[in-house]
């Protein structure tokens, strides 16, 4: 069998100290792993637009237990970082559609985008509410 390519390889320094934050991101990494792989084997663009349906979907429960989470805490931060989900999901739906259409290009860019938002969020904004969270 050959091996899955793999465009994110989790490490434990996107490990934020949260179980179940942390169990959720590496999901997304895995979902954004089968669309890389699914890419680079040249899979038919039907089949790559399911995996990115899954990742929208399952970018939104990931947002919308974040956001449970840091609500309900004194985080500064709160209307921005939902802004932020929002913008991204909004992105994600469209490159989703242009996916679905076939448009290649569209999903090389895709590519990029979710490797350098997802780590960068990751380790950039989610970490500035966990700060909270720890303090209750
Ligand atoms: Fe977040
Ligand atoms: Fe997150």
């Amino acid at each position: 069998m050959e091996e899955k390519k793999i465009l994110i390889r989790w490490n434990s320094t996107y490990e934020l100290g949260h179980k179940e934050i942390d169990t959720q991101h590496q999901k997304l990494v895995d979902i954004i792993n089968d669309f890389y792989n699914a890419f680079a084997t040249a899979q038919a663009h039907n089949k790559i637009g399911d995996i990115i349906g899954e990742l929208v979907n399952y970018t939104i429960f990931h947002f919308t237990a974040e956001e449970e989470i840091f609500k309900n805490s004194s985080y500064p931060q709160t209307d921005e970082h939902i802004k932020t989900h929002k913008l991204f999901v909004d992105k994600l739906k469209v490159y989703h559609q242009e996916v679905k259409d076939g448009n290649m290009t569209t999903t090389y860019d895709l590519m990029t985008f979710l490797r350098d938002w997802l780590i960068q969020h990751i380790m950039g904004t989610d970490k500035t509410y966990l700060a909270y969270i720890k303090l209750g």
